[in-house]
């Protein structure tokens, strides 16, 4: 029983402007194939099934949202047009019928609460078919809108089939449809191959509704960022800029202080709490938690999998991965921590460094409260390292040679020595 509404994305294409081995849907931007974005749009338009169409490069697009179970697949095997492509779908959706927003995989810039604008509206107006217009400065390479005089909805022409006055309009189709089903699978099974590209065209669709004494209606509610479309690498920087601007947009009206936008990359995904002060030339990518009051940067590279508490600062050349630190850690300069949780308190010297991998496996690195882990040190994974313990500058702590709560290490390989117990001040944090 599919529950509505439905959302089909059309991912079969190949993209060959951008002259690429991979699916064009699977370009990144910040740090995120391209469908994923528009995964989360329709998702957050509140669609309750999602079938992506895949046909150019099927197994590379499935296999990039395999962690998504809730995602339904339909092979195109011929790319025989966007008409074709929604045909493909209807296996999953015979029996039933409500609105279903199709899209286009390539515009990733799409916002969620345009298409619930969308959706609202076709049940409010019960319509067929809606569609969602744009007005662009620049028209070029999109399907036009044609109106009557009256301004009421005739068709949709597509750039290459235009007559030069219907190239001039600037209102355009940026494939952002809610069709009602099953009224959709009537036009779907009238269309011809009579145009340009000998297709199976989509935006035939409304025309032949219409024909059919259907209602169709075309709105001017989407804004020229929200549907560019990725057609060449040159696209893609545009987007990625677009979408970067748009993350560290919702962190600045969030609290939190990104010193040089420009200059900062931030993955959408990441959670950073208020107060937290970025540093430029950082890259957040996956998904990471900062806390509150964090100094991060410059230069720093937080990656999937980190989590950090209150009051922690990462500086210059740090790069962090798969780890936890707890509140008020330090690592100001030049340190790699991977697969490593780190309580509260630590001191991660200059340079030091886990060695998480073996060459076949990654180890796991503990590092205790208010531990001291010396300069140029390195932990070679798996390996703990206790509670307020000092693991002298230059040492290496080989696998599985745990340092003890309290214990003061040095060398290499590391060994245990004598020390006095370290001062008390040396548990004050450094300001
Ligand atoms: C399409 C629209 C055009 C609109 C433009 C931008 C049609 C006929 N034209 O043109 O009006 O302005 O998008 O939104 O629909 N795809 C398939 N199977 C196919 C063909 C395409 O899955 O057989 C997918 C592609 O992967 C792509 C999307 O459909 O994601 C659009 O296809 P594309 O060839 O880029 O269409 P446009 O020429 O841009
Ligand atoms: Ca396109």
């Amino acid at each position: 029983m599919i529950e509505g509404p439905v959302a089909i994305l059309l991912a079969a294409g190949h993209g060959k402007r951008m002259k690429s081995e991979k699916a064009k849907v699977l370009h990144e931007i910040c740090g995120r194939p391209m469908i994923r974005y528009v995964v989360d749009a329709v998702r957050g338009a509140g669609a309750k099934t999602i079938i992506v169409v895949v046909g150019y490069g099927a197994d590379q697009v499935r296999s990039a949202l395999a962690d998504d179970p809730s995602i339904l697949f339909a092979t195109q095997t011929r790319q025989l047009g966007t008409g074709d492509a929604v045909k493909a779908c209807r296996p999953f959706l015979e029996g039933y019928s409500g609105p279903a927003l199709i899209l286009v995989g390539d515009e990733p810039l799409v916002r969620p609460d345009s298409l619930k604008g969308l959706l609202d509206r076709c049940k409010s107006d019960q319509v067929t078919c809606l569609l969602g217009t744009a007005e662009v400065p620049d028209p070029t390479g999109f399907g036009r809108i044609l109106r009557d005089s009256a301004g009421r909805f005739l068709k949709i022409v597509e750039e290459r089939d235009c007559s030069p006055e219907e190239r001039a309009i600037r209102e355009v189709n940026p494939s952002c449809y809610v069709f009602e089903l099953p009224g959709l699978w009537d036009a779907l099974d009238k269309l011809d191959t009579g145009n340009s590209q000998g297709e199976y065209y989509l935006t035939d669709a409304p025309q032949l509704l219409q024909a059919m004494g259907r209602k169709v209606k075309a709105l001017r509610v989407l804004e020229a960022d929200d549907i560019l479309g990725i057609n060449t690498r040159h696209h893609l920087a545009q987007a990625n800029a677009i979408m970067r601007s748009r993350i560290i947009e919702q962190l600045l009206q969030d609290g939190v202080t990104v010193v040089d936008p420009q200059n900062t990359y931030i993955d959408g995904r990441a959670v950073i709490g208020q107060d937290t002060v970025i540093y430029p030339f950082s890259v957040i990518s996956g998904n990471v938690k900062i806390g509150q009051n964090c100094k991060i940067g410059p230069f720093s590279h937080l990656r999937d999998g980190t989590i950090l508490g209150d009051g922690v600062e990462i500086g210059a050349f740090v790069e962090i991965s798969r780890s936890t630190l707890g509140d008020l850690v330090l690592a100001r300069h030049l340190a790699y921590l991977g697969d490593a949780n780190v309580g509260a308190g630590a001191n991660i010297g200059a340079a030091a460094v886990t060695a998480n991998f073996n060459g076949l496996e990654k180890g796991l690195t503990e590092i205790g409260e208010g531990a001291f882990v010396g300069s140029g040190s390195v932990l070679v994974a798996p390996v703990s390292v206790g509670k307020q313990s000092i693991v002298g500058a230059g040492a290496v702590v080989t696998k599985h040679h745990d340092v003890a709560d309290g214990q003061t290490v040095v060398g290499v390989p590391a060994r245990p020595i004598l020390i006095p117990v370290r001062p008390d001040e040396s548990l004050i944090r450094v300001q």
